[in-house]
């Protein structure tokens, strides 16, 4: 059969992998590492792995003299790395803090298992060499790893199909009821709770933070400008608003409506308060939540605001 080799790539990269690093040193004593994504564990007494390595590489001449190597699953912090060791001709383990395994292999840190190992064969793979190993050693670390699919890096994250892991978790029937638009609402109501006496006691309501908010950001602006920004996250905001801010102090107008107004050091004082408190009532919500997952979750829900944007 002849094949598109792009097009097979592309079919090759709807199986989702884990990314690990390959390591081992040349019998002249020099390292060598390179990302990989084809490795596989293959059984368990003996503890066995593989892994293909392109024949075209210029760590193969080190991989096929030397008996040992080290695999390192890389955790999901460790996009960086993957993409650093995917390089060629450039000194991978510059700067890099390495322990040493079994044959003198580099072993690098932070990732989420690492796996020692002794060549026990090599096949022929057409472009690729089949390597296997024998564990020697082994360790796993409490990190999610990294995930490889259709040719980007990825994290994984649970089905929601999933079996609940504790009993007062929702089963999924129920919870495809609970609409997105209530849970959206559930977070803002509850993180606002706790922000609303805080609002009180600067006598500014909740759309009068958002105005001072969006002027800190955007810098001096024309008052429609202003209001327009901040109504397009649905708060009921009025030219009174400003009014009222400039009435307390916390705004200066400009001159013309359309010079707009500026932020006074009041304004500012206040604001970092307001903003600090709310920080603080996030990073309380989502203190379970590794920054892996916070930056999912606002990608995500950062797509939804383009998708329902009017053009
Ligand atoms: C996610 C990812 C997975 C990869 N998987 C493999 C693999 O399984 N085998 C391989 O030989 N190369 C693989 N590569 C390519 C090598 O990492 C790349 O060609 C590297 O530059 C080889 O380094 P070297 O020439 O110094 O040996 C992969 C690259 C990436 C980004």
């Amino acid at each position: 059969m002849s094949t598109d080799p792009g097009d097979l790539r592309r079919a090759f990269g709807t199986f989702a992998t884990g990314v690990t690093i390959v390591t081992a040193r040349s019998p002249a004593g020099q390292d060598v590492g390179l990302t990989v994504n084809s490795f596989s564990s293959v059984s368990l007494d003996p503890p066995m792995v593989l892994w293909s390595l392109a024949k075209t590489s210029g760590s193969r001449s080190t991989f096929m003299e030397t008996d040992s190597f080290a695999v390192h699953i890389l955790a999901q912090e460790q996009a960086g790395l993957a993409a650093s060791f995917a390089q060629r001709g450039v000194d991978k383990f510059a700067g890099l803090e390495l322990g040493r395994g079994v044959g003198y292999v580099p072993l690098l840190g932070e990732c989420s298992a690492r796996f020692q190992c002794r060549t026990v064969f090599r096949f022929d793979g057409g472009d690729h060499d089949i390597v296997g190993g024998e564990i020697v050693a082994y360790e796993h670390f409490d990190r999610a790893p990294l995930v490889f699919l259709s040719g980007r890096y990825a994290v994984a994250v649970e089905h929601p199909e999933a079996e609940p892991a504790t009993e007062d978790e929702e089963p999924f029937a129920t919870s495809t009821l609970i609409s997105l638009q209530y849970l959206v609402a559930k977070v803002h109501y509850e993180c606002q709770l706790a922000l609303r006496p805080e609002l009180a006691r600067a006598e500014l309501t909740e759309v009068e933070f958002y105005l001072l908010a969006v002027v800190a950001m955007a810098g001096p602006c024309a008052e429609d400008c202003l209001l327009r920004r901040v109504a397009t996250s649905g708060a009921a905001v009025s030219g009174a608003n400003i009014d009222h801010l400039v009435h307390s102090g916390l705004l200066l107008r400009r001159g013309s409506a359309q010079e707009g107004v500026r932020m006074t050091p009041e304004g500012s004082r206040i604001l970092m308060r307001l903003a600090a408190i709310r920080k603080a009532i996030e990073s309380e919500a989502l203190k379970d939540f590794s920054p892996m997952e916070i930056g999912v979750f606002k990608q995500m829900l950062r797509r939804v605001v383009q998708q329902t944007q009017p053009a």
